[in-house]
């Protein structure tokens, strides 16, 4: 494995599971020191770091309280001293048509999948802008392009999340920092695997240029080139890392 990310300290949250749990071991492999923050204790995720040789700390956290995400960043600057990369994976997709959608189901989901990306940035901004380097990458799903009924209240969070990324890209160039924003298809993650059917997983596969259903480890290569040297001169960007379902 490439040594791309040896001694970048790399904060990624939702990583007690699914795609944030790959994300930690793609960029651990790399060479990156790896803070897990998850509502759940990452216990697997630091299990299998550990398993692999690398060292990794676990934090809990809820990531769209503005107290849990400050203490974050406190810890992170006390561990490490600094922050390279964040990766803002945390996420939760609900499916609720827009009679059964509720206020609080609106307001919930627009908190975890992007109030949570704006209190991150909070949390970690200070300490890349004095590093001089950063990497920024916020989760989005290619459900933003799809015909799908019950997810308006997701696709405002994640078109919001795209959003977020092209403005704050302009707002932290100057400090050497890149934000972009990475769109998966459907995946095969503990969060989907009990919400949709294997059958409804296949037909969404048939509709990809690549056939078959995602796993974690298809997204992860691309949040690795954007949290790299590598994509220097890329920034405001999403990537739809879908099998070609959707083309931005
Ligand atoms: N899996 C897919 O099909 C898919 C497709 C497109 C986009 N995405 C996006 O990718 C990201 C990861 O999805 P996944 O399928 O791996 O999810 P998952 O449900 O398998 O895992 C999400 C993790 O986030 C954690 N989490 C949830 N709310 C949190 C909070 N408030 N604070 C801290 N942690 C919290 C959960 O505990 C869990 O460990 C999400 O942003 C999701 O919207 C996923």
């Amino acid at each position: 494995m490439p040594s791309t990310h040896q001694n970048r300290v790399a904060v990624v949250t939702g990583a007690a599971g699914g795609i944030g749990q790959a994300v930690c071991r793609r960029l651990a492999d790399r060479g990156a020191r790896v803070v897990a923050v998850d509502l759940e204790e990452p216990a697997e995720t630091l299990r299998l770091l550990e398993a692999a040789g690398h060292g990794c700390i676990g934090l809990r956290a809820d990531v769209s309280d503005p107290d849990q995400t400050r203490r974050v960043g406190e810890e992170v600057r006390n561990r490490h001293g600094r922050c390279d990369i964040l990766v803002n994976n945390a996420g939760i997709y609900p499916r609720y048509d827009i009679d059964a959608l509720d206020y609080a189901t609106w307001r919930r989901v627009l908190a975890v999948n992007l109030d949570s990306q704006f209190l991150m940035v909070k949390a970690v901004l200070p300490l890349m802008k004095e590093g001089g380097w950063g990497r920024i990458v916020n989760l989005t799903s290619n459900s933003i392009g799809l015909a799908s009924p019950g997810v308006s209240h997701y696709m405002a969070s994640k078109m919001g999340a795209i959003g977020f990324t092209r403005g704050l890209a302009n707002d932290v160039a100057a400090f050497g920092i890149t934000v972009n924003a990475v769109g998966p298809t459907m995946t095969r993650t503990p969060g989907i695997v009990s919400a949709v059917p294997d059958a409804a997983q296949q037909q969404i596969a048939q509709l990809q240029a690549i056939k078959r259903v995602a796993e974690p480890d298809d997204v992860v290569g691309t949040i690795a080139f954007l949290t790299g040297e590598d994509s220097s001169f890329v920034t405001g960007q999403t990537i739809m890392a879908d099998g070609g379902l959707t083309r931005m």
